[in-house]
Parts: C-alpha cells; sequence; structure tokens
C-alpha cells in the first residue's frame, strides 16, 4: 500500500508537459472527484494502525507535490504563452517615426498667430465658388477687364461656377453673414489659369485679412501691416506702393526691406534691398454695399498675401513645385520647426 502511494509520488515528481490538456488530465487523475487521492483518502481508514503514521505522511506528501506540479506548470504556460503572442516583453521599443508639418501650415499658422493677437479671427469657405463671390460682388463685374488678372477654372456647362482664385470670396461670405465690427483672417488654398513655373502655380494658398468698423483709416492698416512685418520677419520698414485691385480703393503693393547684406538678400530683392509681400487696400465703397453694409457708416481694410511666396522668403525655398511634390527629403527638413 506504502509502495504503491511512494509510486505515485515518483509519477508526480516525473510529470512534465507542455500543453495545458495534459495538465487538466494529470489534475483529474491526482485530485479529482473521482481520482487517485480520493481513493486513496477512502481507504485510509481500512489501513492498519500501526500504519496509518507513516501512510498518512505519504498521502499528505503525494497530495501537496501534486498541487504544486500543477501551480508550476500552469504559471510557465500562462506565460510561454503572453511570450509567444506578444514577443520579448523586455526588448527595446521599435523607434517611432515623427512627421512634420508641412511648410505651409507652418507659416498659415504663424501668420494666424500674429493677428489673432491683435483680434482677428479665422474664417474659412468654399474652394468651389460660385461667380458673385468670387467677382461680382467684389466689384468685379462680368466683361471688367480686372477678371483677367485673376482667370481660372470654370465648369464649362455652367460657368457661373469656378475655382476661387482668391479668399476674397471668403470675406464677401463673412460680411453677408457677419455685421461689423468684421475683423477676419481667411487662409485657404485657391486656384489660377496660370502656366506652372518656378514662381507660379495653379494651385497655391493664400491668407487674407478684412477690418470693418467706424472710423477705420488707412493709418490703421498701415500700422497693423508694420506690426505684422515686424512679428512675422522681424523687420521694421516697410513701404507702399500705389496700385490697382477692384475691390479697394485706394490700393496698394507692400514692400518690406529686406537688406541687402548676403548674396542672397541680393537675389531675392533683385538687387534693391525691397521685397514685395502683399496687396492691401480700404475697402471699396461698392463692395460694403453689395454685403449690405452702409459704407456712410463704415469704412475697412483688406488685404492678402500668398503662403507659398513668404514660406519660399523665410525659408529659402527656390521652387515653389518643391510645396507639392510630396519628396519626404523635402518635408523632413521642416522636422525642428514649431
Ligand atoms: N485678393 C487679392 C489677390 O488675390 C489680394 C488682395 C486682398 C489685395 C485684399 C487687396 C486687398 O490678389
Amino acid at each position: 500500500m506504502l509502495d504503491k502511494v511512494k509510486a505515485l509520488i515518483e509519477e508526480v515528481k516525473q510529470f512534465e508537459t507542455e500543453s495545458h490538456e495534459e495538465l487538466e488530465k494529470f489534475r483529474i487523475k491526482f485530485l479529482g472527484k473521482k481520482g487517485v487521492l480520493t481513493d486513496l483518502f477512502a481507504e485510509f481508514k481500512n489501513v492498519e494502525p500501526q500504519l496509518k503514521k507513516d501512510f498518512g505522511q505519504a498521502l499528505n506528501e503525494l497530495k501537496v507535490s501534486a498541487n504544486n506540479k500543477i501551480n508550476d506548470f500552469k504559471s510557465g504556460l500562462e506565460q510561454a504563452q503572453t511570450k509567444s503572442s506578444l514577443g520579448d516583453l523586455t526588448r527595446p521599443s521599435e523607434p517611432i517615426e515623427l512627421g512634420s508639418r508641412h511648410p505651409i501650415s507652418l507659416v498659415k499658422n504663424q501668420i494666424i498667430e500674429v493677428f489673432s493677437k491683435i483680434g482677428f479671427n479665422v474664417s474659412e469657405g468654399p474652394e468651389i465658388e460660385d461667380d458673385w463671390h468670387n467677382f461680382t460682388a467684389l466689384n468685379l463685374p462680368e466683361y471688367h477687364p480686372a477678371r483677367d488678372m485673376q482667370d481660372t477654372f470654370f465648369i464649362e456647362k455652367n460657368p457661373d461656377i469656378l475655382l476661387r482664385t482668391h479668399t476674397s470670396s471668403v470675406q464677401t461670405r463673412y460680411m453677408e453673414s457677419h455685421k461689423p465690427p468684421i475683423r477676419t483672417l481667411s487662409p485657404g488654398r485657391v486656384f489660377r489659369n496660370e502656366d506652372i513655373s518656378a514662381r507660379a502655380h495653379c494651385i497655391f494658398h493664400q491668407v487674407e485679412g478684412l477690418y470693418i468698423d467706424k472710423d477705420v483709416s488707412f493709418a490703421d492698416l498701415k500700422q497693423t501691416l508694420l506690426y505684422f512685418t515686424k512679428e512675422m520677419f522681424g523687420k521694421s520698414k516697410i513701404r507702399l506702393r500705389p496700385s490697382y485691385f477692384p475691390f479697394t480703393e485706394p490700393s496698394a503693393e507692400v514692400d518690406i526691406y529686406w537688406g541687402l547684406e548676403t548674396e542672397t538678400d541680393y537675389r531675392i530683392t533683385k538687387g534693391t534691398g525691397w521685397l514685395e509681400i502683399m496687396g492691401c487696400g480700404m475697402v471699396d465703397p461698392n463692395v460694403l454695399k453689395n454685403a449690405n453694409i452702409d459704407p456712410n457708416e463704415y469704412t475697412g481694410y483688406a488685404f492678402g498675401m500668398g503662403i507659398e511666396r513668404i514660406a519660399m522668403l523665410l525659408y529659402q525655398i527656390p521652387d515653389i513645385r518643391m510645396f507639392y511634390e510630396n519628396d519626404t527629403r523635402f518635408l523632413e527638413q521642416f522636422k525642428s520647426v514649431l
């Protein structure tokens, strides 16, 4: 009898497994309700009294070792399973590739930040526009020769629908749905029927600004532009050259004094030291009238600039086409910015 128990203890010692099923079979054999231990404990009462002590000890040893064996293998098998499904949890992690913002987004955000400090909000509108919002409401009626300055893409069957040529169309919409005072910045993608070259593209991005309130004057416009060029480029000398836009009167081109310190300065300013960065002017009374704003009560200024042009300046990018090629060797260079 005792030998039988000892043999069973030896069997428990020898037992090894790599599967849950075998471990379960082992458990049922030894510890199950109808298992070996149940039978042996039942036989215990038939054992002669002088053998009871040894037999009892052996039985206990068998029970404890079977229990330990099961627990050991159970945790071992569980660990092996997590290892195989998750790999080695102590290995160094895979490096995470950080992306970068596109230079157009970087510059757009910078411009928005500068103007948000003086109370401008951001407004957006559709890229597919109608004639009214892109041209007619902005004092550019059909057959007006100034439309040639901004030729775009029309739908043949319905020439009233077009791709916007400037985000001034957003300003038109904004004036229709908001009452002055208005102080809004309209960034976005615009389209023009232009030959693609190093300096021009048929798709580019703009930020335009509009400020309408009582007693807004040209002096306000100039001071705002000065503030902007200081914040954006660190330059505090600007000049306004008379120009023409159908929706502003008077109109001007804004040049900043870039300087002539380096060879690059010479190249980008064509030897003059001056650089044109945007168009601006006082909102034409007709434009206000078209939006149901009384020009006798309100005046305003507007300005508009190309984001690519400013990004090319700031980062010395030689060719506008580089913005749209999605070449990661180009884009990766902006990882460190902001
Ligand atoms: N909308 C003009 C353009 O795209 C820029 C501009 C905006 C000029 C506002 C003057 C005032 O060329």
